[in-house]
């Protein structure tokens, strides 16, 4: 589908043509998953922007503030600085450009993690401040309180398991989860806590395939993998990554575009032109009316 925008100068907001389907909710992604499995995986990919969420919108089913922002916009070493300000900032920015897909943010490392009233305050800010409809927060069962504590006060919640970038310091790097038993029970038990408690979907990262495949299977609420199974419910990636914006990229990414070197080539050939004057053209000029 190709959707245009017109800017509407009194709101300053960029209204699609033609006006896309009705905004997708948190319990239809939640039934997405019946009887233990979805008729199509679900479409999820993190978006920072209102242009980027305009872009994708239409055809995502949820778009993920991710606090990856921090090493993809901020060009931070890891999500630990990220703050509460740069999360609802974004998410108020992507919520502006998206009209059919969920949005979901990222609670930030230390904004969650020391009680379930810590929780329901910093949640409750970032949902006012963006307007998105959810949460994402990382852990498992002793987050599982938590979760409950919000879903019951209003507050969506999305999971997330296995490799959790904000527990960096404790893991010791970014490698694969899962590959001993006791690590794999403890992925399996985890998701289960956190669907027990109500969150309306699990983010499965960086786990081995049989166990991502073993978590989707014992939880009722849908799973979206990334570096995890085409068996899970749905997939995400970092949009930048799949778009080829960074020469490194983790392994389980696939490079749907090469951008990055778009850019890089369309920028030289703007200053070898601006270097040689032959920009701007008579195209791009303005002459006095004769
Ligand atoms: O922050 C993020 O982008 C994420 C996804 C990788 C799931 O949490």
């Amino acid at each position: 589908m190709s959707t245009t925008f017109q800017l509407d100068t009194s709101t300053s907001r960029a209204n699609p043509t033609p006006q896309p389907m009705k905004r997708l909710t948190v319990p239809k992604i939640r039934a997405h998953k019946k009887g233990g499995t979805v008729e199509q995986p679900l479409v999820m990919l993190t978006a920072y922007t209102a242009r980027q969420a305009q872009l994708l919108d239409a055809h995502c089913d949820i778009l993920l503030v991710g606090d990856s922002l921090g090493q993809v916009i901020y060009g931070l070493p890891s999500t630990i600085p990220v703050t509460m300000e740069m999360m609802a900032n974004h998410a108020a920015a992507v919520v502006r450009g998206s009209y059919h897909a969920v949005v979901v943010v990222d609670m930030p490392f230390g904004s969650y993690e020391a009680s379930k009233e810590q929780a329901f305050e910093s949640a409750a800010y970032l949902l006012k401040q963006s307007g998105a409809a959810a949460v994402k927060l990382e852990g498992g069962a002793q987050m599982a309180e938590t979760v409950a504590f919000l879903n019951q006060r209003g507050i969506p919640v999305m999971g997330h398991v296995g490799l959790t970038p904000q527990a960096v310091n404790v893991l010791g790097g970014y490698m694969a989860r899962g590959r001993s038993e006791a690590e794999a029970e403890k992925i399996v038990s985890d998701a289960r806590a956190l669907d027990e408690a109500g969150t309306f979907a699990i983010v499965i990262e960086g786990v081995v395939e049989p166990i991502a495949i073993e978590t989707t299977k014992a939880v009722s609420c849908p799973t979206i993998g990334i570096g995890a199974s085409a068996q899970c419910d749905g997939q995400v990636l970092v949009t930048e990554d799949m778009l080829g914006m960074f020469e490194r990229v983790p392994r389980f990414v696939k490079k749907y575009a090469a951008i990055g070197d778009v850019i890089e080539k369309t920028v030289a050939q703007y200053a070898e032109e601006v270097r040689s004057r032959s920009f701007p053209g008579p195209d791009q000029t303005y002459q006095p009316i004769s």
